[in-house]
């Protein structure tokens, strides 16, 4: 389906953005590993969270979807049992990637997880690797790619140095970690922890510390049971990345975004954008902040003119599902901007970096690739044209803020994509632009 997002006036209001993807996953998955009832208020509805409801059923917990809240009556950590039929991810990297902690500890019972043709190209070599070491057997296509089989083993505990910075695979060993005497995580440089966050709230044994340099240091210890008090998810900072890029960008813009999570995990965008001279007013939290809660606070953004910056290997895991619209920024910023370090988009829903250059070029962009990233020319405006999602949510979205910032408007082929995370985008924005 098609989608076209003309040059738009101001953009002008207070409104609350989708609820966090990357939270309502974990707050499923933890509510399903739980002993007692969870509530969860405001979990995202949107395609990639509902395949984790769906999920965490077929393993035999209830899912209650009231108006406004979601009720999870847990099967408890060690009694999940295998489905007659695979588990079916869709198109959730983030629950193809935790599920499989929590299921390695499930001694005796396999496993298989499946989705959609985009998530069969996503790796999973990934999580079997610490998976293995920990005592499960996983066994992939191609030893990388689903469908893959997970076998729950009575695990061991391991310190495992993350090769490559994810929250997917640090969440996923932290999962099984629970199911273990005591297992540490080091991390190179920080990712979101949003799930050490909720298991420190479930009454999990969790740690987490600095190590030297960047790097972090986080140690869980075997738990009988998890317990949570009701849950709020907060707005996705990552979906109001989008509605910050075209208050920016828009000329004559001013909105105010209600009850975002600003957990500094998250915030690398914000950050740039401050940097890039962006106008963007939040009460952010102090980066090495660790609490059980997440904090959430309004964010305030007004048009104004930017300038080029550039973004460096350690920033990326707090900006990485927004590095696509740091290259829209940068299209319209003074002078040149880079991205370096960020190998990791080319993973993702689509390889990022590719997608992302051909789409910009095809509006217009003077931008080129490299192996880890790219590099934006700005000449003050883009033209617009057609860009093609590719089955990317984040490409939908990015085609559709490059349109309404742009002289000619974007057609969004394949806008359809944008539901796996802010199935209410258009209408948002018809309700800033009315
Ligand atoms: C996510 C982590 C990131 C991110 C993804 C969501 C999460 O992936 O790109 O959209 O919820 O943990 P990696 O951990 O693989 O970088």
């Amino acid at each position: 389906m098609n989608a076209r997002f003309e040059p738009s006036g101001p953009l002008r209001g207070t409104l609350r953005v989708a609820p966090d993807k990357s939270i309502s996953h974990r707050a499923a998955i933890i509510a399903a590993m739980a002993s007692e009832p969870v509530r969860i208020s405001g979990y995202l509805d949107a395609a990639d969270t509902n395949s984790t409801l769906s999920a965490v059923r077929e393993l035999g917990a209830i899912v209650e979807r009231r108006d406004d809240e979601v009720v999870i009556r847990g099967i408890g950590l060690r009694a999940a049992q295998a489905p007659p039929r695979p588990i079916d991810v869709g198109n959730a990297g983030t629950l193809m990637r935790l599920l499989p902690g929590w299921l390695a500890g499930q001694p005796g019972e396999t496993f298989t997880l499946d989705g959609d043709e985009s998530i069969r190209r996503r790796p999973v070599d990934r999580i079997a690797a610490p998976l293995r070491l920990m005592g499960a057997a996983v066994q992939a296509r191609d030893d990388r790619f689903p469908p893959f089989t997970v076998t729950g083993g009575p695990l061991t505990g391991i310190a495992y140095e993350l090769p490559v910075a994810s929250a997917q695979v640090k969440s996923c060993v932290l999962l099984a970690g629970l199911m273990t005497p005591d297992t540490t995580v080091l991390e190179p440089v920080p990712s979101r922890d949003h799930t050490e966050r909720m298991l420190h709230r479930a009454g999990a044994a969790i740690r987490r510390e600095v190590g030297s340099g960047e790097s972090w240091r986080t140690t869980v210890g075997s738990a009988d049971e998890l317990e949570m008090d009701p849950l709020e998810v907060p707005g996705d900072v990552s979906s109001a990345a989008f509605l910050i890029t075209a208050g920016v960008l828009v000329a004559g813009s001013r909105l105010v975004l209600r009850r975002v999570g600003l957990n500094w995990t998250r915030t690398g965008f914000i950050r740039i954008l401050e940097r890039m001279g962006g106008i963007v007013l939040a009460d952010l939290e102090p980066p090495g902040s660790f609490a059980a809660e997440e904090p959430v606070a309004d964010v305030d953004v007004r048009y104004g003119p930017i300038e080029a910056t550039t973004v460096e290997a350690e920033e990326v895991p707090l900006a990485i599902d927004e590095l696509p619209l740091v290259a829209l920024l940068g299209c319209f910023a003074d002078g040149e901007t880079v991205v370096r370090g960020a190998a990791e988009l080319r993973v993702k829903e689509s390889d990022r970096i590719t997608t992302v250059v051909e789409g910009l070029r095809g509006l217009g962009a003077d931008i080129e690739a490299a192996d880890d990233g790219f590099c934006v020319r700005g000449t003050g405006g883009l033209r617009g044209g057609r860009l093609a999602a590719r089955g990317d949510h984040r490409l939908a979205l990015l085609g559709a803020v490059a349109g309404l910032a742009s002289r000619e408007g974007v057609e969004v082929e394949g806008i359809e994509a944008a539901a796996v995370s802010y199935p209410g985008f258009a209408a948002d924005v018809a309700r800033l632009t009315s």
